[in-house]
């Protein structure tokens, strides 16, 4: 019989256990064991493990979060103890010592380059594209998006209603620090008036303009959607000549002194707003709920067949693939084509001309 490792590494989503659910049935019923390790890379290293057994994996396909748990953690660079190191030839010595014959990463971007760390050292790896976000590449969609999707959406009717009643201006922000799809794709969804996403710097200039044109047409409300890692064209200038973010601080004053506060790019735009011209305006920040509950039909739909995939392969022996969707169809994808790689939104991209043509201000001047 063979042995298979799984685990689930860096921000959780709904849909990881679905998925975890998937690959274990699909493993299982091709005669194969399944030990999870918990905590992502972390219990790995720590070699701390949770034998997958049938009862384990059921009643777990509609639960938000990750059974194995999860953690940021990447064997190439881990905090142990007092030091970072490089731990990968530990995590491969571990995988071994529990006879993996492949080991399954549930995970986003970091994961695929951490996956792609321990193939280079031998292990055999298969892997699933798990993030909100939607930014892995090789892939046309990656399990939780569709969630998230549908909270920030829910969240951005819930904000019309009381922006309507107020005649403010709501700034809504979206997660998303590299890529901009759920910001784009919730906020079109929506009827977000200004979407700011990261793929576009945006000029302030351009969305009080838009603001003040809405306010002409009698529309005294709106709403930005602005994705957390969104950048002003000033930025984002910045960056291409220094190569990094310069991070400014904004100090306020508290009862017991003066503490630090980052300014974030939602209170941030806010506050540019209401300097420019004045208006009324309230900020909301989604944060951790975009990640949290059950997963829709469509992510536990979309888990369960990149799971069984997952069962398929490893059937076959075909490693070192990510299972991605093209054309709707789960199929293998080389893991090097994948690790290393941010997906972004291109600007031709079809989200953004449909945007602009129900006449979204992207803050910049896009034709
Ligand atoms: O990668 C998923 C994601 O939710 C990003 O959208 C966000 O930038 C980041 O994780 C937040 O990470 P954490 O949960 O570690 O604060």
């Amino acid at each position: 019989t063979k042995c298979v490792g799984i685990l689930t590494s860096g921000g959780d989503c709904p849909g990881l256990n679905a998925a975890i659910r998937g690959v274990a049935k699909s493993a299982m019923a091709n005669g194969s064991r399944v030990v999870g390790f918990l905590d992502g890379f972390r219990g790995l290293v720590e070699n701390r493990t949770m034998v997958l057994e049938d009862r384990n994996v059921s009643g777990i396909l509609t639960n938000g979060g990750t059974i194995l748990g999860t953690s940021r953690d990447k064997p190439r660079k881990m905090p142990m103890g007092d030091q970072i190191l490089d731990v990968t030839d530990i995590a491969v010595a571990n995988a071994q010592r529990n006879h993996i014959d492949c080991l399954v990463c549930l995970g986003g971007n970091g994961t695929q380059k951490n996956a792609m760390d321990l193939c280079k050292k031998g292990l055999n790896v298969i892997t699933l594209p798990k993030t909100i976000d939607n930014d892995v590449a090789e892939t046309d969609i990656t399990f939780g998006f569709d969630t998230a999707i549908e909270i920030a959406t829910d969240a951005i009717d819930k904000l019309h209603t009381t922006a309507t009643s107020h005649h403010r201006v709501i700034v809504c922000e979206i997660m998303g620090n590299k890529a901009g799809w759920l910001t784009l794709g919730a906020g079109i969804a929506g009827g977000a008036d200004v979407i700011l996403i990261p793929e576009l710097p945006y000029k302030i200039e351009s969305i009080v303009d838009h603001l003040l044109a809405r306010r002409r047409h009698q529309k005294r409300f709106s709403i930005v959607a602005v994705a957390e890692g969104a950048l002003s064209k000033k930025e984002s200038d910045e960056i291409k000549e220094n190569g990094k973010k310069k991070k400014k601080k904004k100090t306020y004053m508290d009862d017991d002194g003066t503490y630090l506060v980052e300014e974030t790019t939602s209170t941030k735009i806010a506050r540019k707003i209401t300097q420019a011209c004045g208006i009324d305006t309230r900020v909301t920040r989604l944060g951790h709920v975009q990640r949290g509950g059950s997963p829709s039909a469509s992510d536990r739909l979309l888990c369960t067949r990149l799971g069984t995939k997952v069962g398929q392969l490893l059937a076959e022996g075909v490693y070192n693939v990510m299972v991605g969707v093209k054309n709707n169809k789960c199929v293998p994808v080389d893991l090097e084509k994948v690790a290393g790689i941010t997906r972004k939104v291109p600007s031709d991209h079809e989200w953004i001309k449909t945007a602009l043509l129900v006449d979204t201000n992207l803050g910049c001047e896009l034709k």
